[in-house]
């Protein structure tokens, strides 16, 4: 490694970004380019009756003017973003960073000629295609605010994504293309619009050429626009504190939240994690096989890269298509040197064998890092061992769409404990609590909390800050709660557990349970639903639904594919259950509360020690669930 940070090195910055913030933000908050340097760096409190997170407040830049203007005298002419088509025999694209500052000032004008401006939310519904990076630095550029939907959410999701932030605009593509198929993206769009109608404008970038309806009036082609507009457009001043986009998550109740991330301590966040963490030095090849509507595509295939200067690969496709060695012919294809990907995709390759790996060459590659979720040991070895040929270090970077980037990770120099993150990066001051909210000191494990604001700290629930303090900040007062266990070990290392509330982590995508419940119940024969996670050995967790029937209904194995498929339509493909057990009735407390630990247990078929029953309600409930629970789909 070039950079390599030895432990005592690492530790001491830490330590110096503890003792003295202002000093330490305001320095690191140099490495972006401010049309006004900020004086002042973290303003917070995370006190109910004093509550607020700001950074950098007096401090104005522009994201898109970071992350293309400011490299144009260096490098121009360097490949700014390398996109490689689902199929192998597509040639890939080079885009320059001068290209690219010509394609997002172009997408930005015609967004402008479209009425959007500063503060306007623009909602993008978009394949894996670089047109879906110019549009979100195009929404960054004149300051709007993008919201990116998943390409694999259903109409409806998307509908209540629409709406929940009043998007006047869409922006999609004909079609999408992922592992051989394609995928209906414009038709999604406007079964979403039949749902929520206020939409003005719906921008249809041409991807796979296909015939699609467009709607007199509303829809048009961006191909077409982009012709009637300039290849410039001045970036918009925007206060530090100004939104950047709005990311919808899952969370413990129903309804998804829109984590909104701001300006200027959300760019800095994932360009020095970006920096630091991935140890990026021109001219390295980067490669984050995330998707661009997850936050990991946000900060660390967009943002974090671009604002670095890097050159970026974006994957249209999926790991193992045509073949479980697809992912390793990019690499060698592209001489990658660093690789970011997620356990599950590491789990699921690893069980085709090694011959797939050690039949491509790798050299090129320099440093893995690993994203989503707890990584097993096993992976990791493989990960290390089989894939980087025991030469590169393994970054394994645990963070969630609410902080903007790394948060617990190591740094190249990191001594290696496989199946932990090893470390707080700079500024962050992770504890443990007990369920009482007691802090637990050296070797233990409990709920992970963060003492202190970091500049990448989500701002605000998208039009529900009541939402925003409840969520994280009344379990434990005066701490950010995570959501996620942890252990901490004699050494100081940590090593994530997994989540302790009602969200699940399936091939690392959040869901939260009670929406998948919220699906379930809408349909005309569920009276009732529970849902639970349990372990899989390629998903991580697997999705383990109870359902009560209306009197009457045959629970039968049509019906059971009736509901996956419902599940389906109403969240998306991710959310399909993989096991759905019919339920004559749920266990609950006399309260009538869903007691999940037992239905976490029967999940798990862990049925020799369910606990305690003897709160329940109607403890006839639990035997009749044994005698079903063989009843996986
Ligand atoms: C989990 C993805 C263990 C964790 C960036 C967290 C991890 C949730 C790791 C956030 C890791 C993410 N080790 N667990 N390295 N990375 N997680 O918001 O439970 O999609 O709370 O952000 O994923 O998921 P999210």
């Amino acid at each position: 490694m070039s950079n390599a940070t030895p432990l005592a090195d690492r530790q001491a910055v830490h330590a110096r970004s503890l003792a003295d913030p202002d000093g330490f933000w305001l320095e690191a908050a140099t490495r972006l380019d401010w049309m006004t340097a900020p004086s002042r760096a973290g303003d917070w409190s995370f006190d109910r009756d004093d509550f607020h997170i700001r950074w950098f407040e007096d401090g104005v830049l522009n994201v898109a003017a970071n992350c293309i203007d400011r490299h144009l005298a260096t490098r121009g002419d360097q490949v700014a973003i390398l996109w490689e088509g689902d199929d192998p025999t597509t040639a890939p694209r080079h885009i320059t960073y001068a290209e690219l500052h010509r394609e997002v000032s172009r997408f930005a004008n015609v967004l402008k000629g479209l009425g959007a401006g500063k503060g306007d939310r623009i909602t993008l519904y978009m394949p894996m295609i670089p047109e879906a990076a110019f549009a979100m630095l195009a929404c960054a550029r004149i300051g709007a605010v993008h919201s990116v939907v998943f390409a694999g959410f259903s109409a409806e999701a998307l509908a209540g994504r629409i709406a929940d932030c009043d998007s006047r605009i869409v922006i999609t593509a004909d079609q999408g293309r992922r592992g051989g198929r394609t995928i209906a993206l414009k038709a999604c769009v406007d079964e979403a619009l039949a749902i929520a109608r206020a939409v003005d404008h719906v921008l249809v970038v041409r991807a796979t050429g296909a015939e699609v309806p467009m709607t007199a009036g509303r829809d048009i082609w961006y191909h077409e626009a982009a012709l009637n507009v300039a290849a410039d457009c001045p970036p918009e001043p925007m206060a530090a504190e100004d939104p950047l986009f709005i990311l919808y998550t899952s969370g413990s109740t129903g309804k998804p939240k829109g984590v909104v991330h701001s300006t200027g301590g959300y760019l800095l966040w994932a360009a020095m994690t970006h920096a630091t963490v991935f140890d990026y030095t021109a001219p390295d090849v980067y490669w984050c096989a995330a998707d661009i509507g997850w936050v990991t595509g946000h900060s660390y295939i967009v943002y974090g890269p671009l604002a670095n200067g890097a050159t970026t690969l974006m994957y249209e496709g999926v790991p193992n298509w045509p073949t479980p060695a697809r992912i390793w012919e990019v690499v060698d294809r592209h001489r990658v040197t660093t690789l970011y990907t997620a356990p599950t995709a590491l789990r699921a390759l690893m069980k085709e064998g090694d011959a797939y790996v050690t039949g491509t060459s790798r050299a090129s590659l320099k440093l893995l890092g690993s994203v989503g979720e707890p990584i097993n040991p096993e992976a990791w070895r493989w990960y290390h061992d089989v894939v980087g040929g025991g030469r590169c270090p393994v970054m394994d970077t645990w963070w969630q769409t609410e902080t903007g980037g790394h948060m617990i990770t190591p740094l190249p120099g990191t001594p290696a404990k496989p199946g932990s993150a090893s470390l707080p990066f700079h500024g962050v001051d992770p504890r443990l609590l007990d369920a009482e909210g007691r802090e637990l000191d050296g070797a233990a494990e409990g709920n992970l909390v963060i003492a202190a604001s970091w500049p990448g700290q989500m701002r605000g629930l998208w039009g529900d800050p009541a939402r925003f303090f409840d969520a994280y900040f009344s379990l434990y007062p005066g701490v950010y709660t995570t959501g996620d266990g942890a252990r901490r070990d004699a050494d100081g290392y940590w090593w994530i557990t997994g989540r302790v509330d009602d969200v699940i982590n399936v091939s690392g995508h959040r869901m939260g349970t009670a929406e998948v419940e919220s699906a379930l119940v809408l349909h005309a024969d569920v009276a009732e639903a529970a849902v639970v996670g349990f372990p899989h050995d390629v998903k991580g967790q697997g999705i383990y639904a109870y359902v009560t029937l209306n009197a009457g209904v045959a629970a039968d194995e049509t019906l059971r594919a009736a509901l996956r498929d419902w599940v389906r339509r109403e969240i998306g493909p991710i959310a399909t259950p993989d096991a759905i057990q019919f339920a004559p009735g749920l266990p609950k407390t006399r309260s009538g509360k869903i007691m999940r630990r037992i239905l976490r247990k029967i999940a798990e078929g862990d049925t020799a020690s369910l606990g305690d029953t003897s709160t329940l309600a109607d403890p006839g409930v639990v035997k009749a669930l044994l005698s079903e629970s063989q009843a996986r789909v």
